[in-house]
Order: C-alpha cells, then structure tokens, then sequence
C-alpha cells in the first residue's frame, strides 16, 4: 500500500481546501518535561492559523470553511461551553469569508480564563444564545434553525470542536506532517502521540492518518468532558467515516488499523474544572518554555506525565500536540 501522505497533493486536489495556516508546525524536545526518562516531544500547533492563533480549530476550518461556501450557506451555526476556542476560532476565520457564525452555548464553570473568552466571543460579531445545558440546545434546535435562515438556505450546522468527517480530515494531514517529520529526522518515530480530546476529531483524525502514515505510533485521547461520548468506539466511528470520505474522493486503501486509547481518568469533577495533576502540569511545562490552558491541555499533560513516570508507555519517545492556539 502506497502511503496515503505520497497521496496528500491529491487528497488536496480532490476536496475544496482553503489555507488558513501555514504548515509544518514545529517540533522539538521538551527536556525538562523528559527528564532522564524516554523524550517527551512538542509538536507545536499553538501558531496555526493566520495571525499566528487558533490551534487545533483552524486545522478542521481549512476543510470546513470551503465546503461551507461550496453549498452557498451564509451562517454557521455551531456549538460549545461559555469558553468555547473553537466557536471564537470559526467566528473569526468564517467572518474573513464572508461568512456569519451562530453559537449556541451552554454552561460550564466560569473563572478568569472563561470570562475573558466570553468577552472574546461577544466581540467576535457572532450570534449568541445561551442555551444552557445540552438538552435545551437539543429542544431548542428548530428554533435556532429557524432563526438563522438566510432566504431558503438553512445555516450549515457543524458538532462542536468541529469533529465533522471533513473537519477530522485536518488531523489526517497532521499525522501525514508528522510521518514527514519523522523521516527528515526532525523527530524521533513516538510510540505514543498524545493529545485533548474534547469533540474528537483532532483525535480521530490522528489516529486515522497515522495509521495511513505508516508510522507505527498509537493515539492517546485524553477526554476533557462529560457531555460527549468520546470512547474508543466513537472515536473508532468517526474515523471511519473521514476513511469513507476519502475514498469516496477516490483514495485507494486498505481497512486501517486504528491504535488510539481514551482515557477519563483525568478529566476532574467536570468540563474546565481544574485538577492537582493539571495544575502540577502546568507548573512543570512552564521550565520547557510551554504554556498550557486549563481546560485542554493541561489535563493531557497530567496524563502524558503520570503515564511516563510510571514507565506505562515503554520505551519510545512521546508526542504531546499543543492544541491550544490563545488569540
Ligand atoms: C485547545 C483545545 N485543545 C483540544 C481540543 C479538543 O480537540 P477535539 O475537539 O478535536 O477533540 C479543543 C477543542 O475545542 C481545544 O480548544
């Protein structure tokens, strides 16, 4: 089997791409993180996207984006926690094309960090409703339907974090950077690649595109939220289906063998609540020059540490993508 990334001009050629971001993002040694233990390595998608902010959303924005045009919709109509980085990441990037973004919102704890992205978020020309919880926004979905018609086309709908099959195709690319940066040598082959895992597709898309890739590393999703359902098989599911739309535009595979592992054990009490871990995390990046976010990627940290300490990922370095892209 030829490797997909061989393929990657085409899988551009064949799906409407825009170029929000430039590629590749860096990579290097986190070696106060490391210590005398197997490397810990950063890929680091923090300055992905135009202006330098947006992280992990504007990797799915670069496939959503066009496709959004392409069916003529003039309003996106999205989904999130009063926080929510991807809604302020597709209000921004879509106002650039012209298009309008709805948010329906819905309660998580609010400290500092969340306020000032709500202040973000108002200031960004979206459309707010706080919906509160996730079953008003599921009763209240006709209605916000309705309201953000533009003549006869409804508003393109997309799942928070942007996990759509298409959007999870942006973390296929990235696993294809990835096996690239490996084989210039930029980077040792990980055994593991970790990552936060809050919608699922940064996930999927990884574990997906590493399996395409050749490369021999596994995916750890490390779930940050209780309103989804974000195990192995729903990741599993996604990923099937960005393997579908892939062939569908004419690639030429085998079943892929998915190796990712989703863990809760460091989620906390809730979404964007703090824990000991993730705060030690926090502390301890801070000597390798890398700022961590509390909801994300500070959890994953916690993880990726504990894992390590404890010897559980073996011998080969780790991968932990810094998804968070502060504006
Ligand atoms: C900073 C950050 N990291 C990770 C994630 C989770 O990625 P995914 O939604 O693809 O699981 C998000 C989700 O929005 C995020 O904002």
């Amino acid at each position: 089997m030829p490797y997909l990334h061989q393929w990657r001009p085409a899988l551009r050629g064949s799906l409407p791409h825009l170029e929000l971001g430039r590629e590749p993002t860096p990579v290097r040694p986190l070696p106060a993180l490391g210590g005398e233990r197997n490397g810990i390595w950063l890929k680091d998608e923090s300055g992905f996207g135009d202006g330098g902010w947006g992280g992990n959303k504007v990797r799915k924005l670069e496939w959503l984006l066009p496709d959004v045009k392409g069916k003529g919709r003039k309003t996106i109509l999205t989904f999130g926690g009063l926080g929510t980085n991807w809604g302020l990441a597709t209000a921004l990037y879509a106002r650039e094309q012209g298009i309008d973004t709805a948010l329906a919102l819905i309660d998580q704890p609010r400290d500092e960090h969340v306020e000032a992205q709500l202040g973000r978020l108002e200031a960004s020309g979206a459309t707010i409703h706080f919906t509160r919880t996730k079953n008003r926004t599921i009763a209240l979905a006709p209605w916000l339907i309705g309201r953000h018609m533009s003549g006869l086309k409804p508003p393109y709908i997309l799942p928070s974090g942007g996990s759509s099959p298409l959007g999870s195709l942006g973390y296929v690319e990235t696993a294809f950077e990835i096996a690239d940066q490996v084989r210039a040598g930029e980077l040792p082959e990980p055994g593991w690649v970790v990552v936060p895992t809050g919608s699922g597709g940064t996930a999927a898309g990884l574990s997906l595109g590493l399996s395409l890739s050749g490369l021999d590393t596994r995916v750890l999703g490390v779930i940050v939220t209780e309103h989804l359902r974000l195990d192995d098989q729903a990741i599993r599911k996604l990923a099937g289906k960005s393997a579908a739309l892939l062939r569908k535009r004419g690639a030429d595979f085998e079943e892929p063998e998915l190796r990712h592992e989703m863990t809760s054990d460091w989620m906390g009490e809730t979404y964007g609540a703090p824990t000991p871990e993730s705060e030690r995390a926090t502390e301890l990046a801070r000597a390798d020059g890398l700022e961590l976010d509390p909801v994300y990627t500070a959890k994953a940290m916690a993880a990726l540490l504990a894992r390590s300490e404890s010897g559980e990922f073996g011998e080969k370095p780790v991968l932990f993508v810094n998804t968070n892209g502060p504006r």
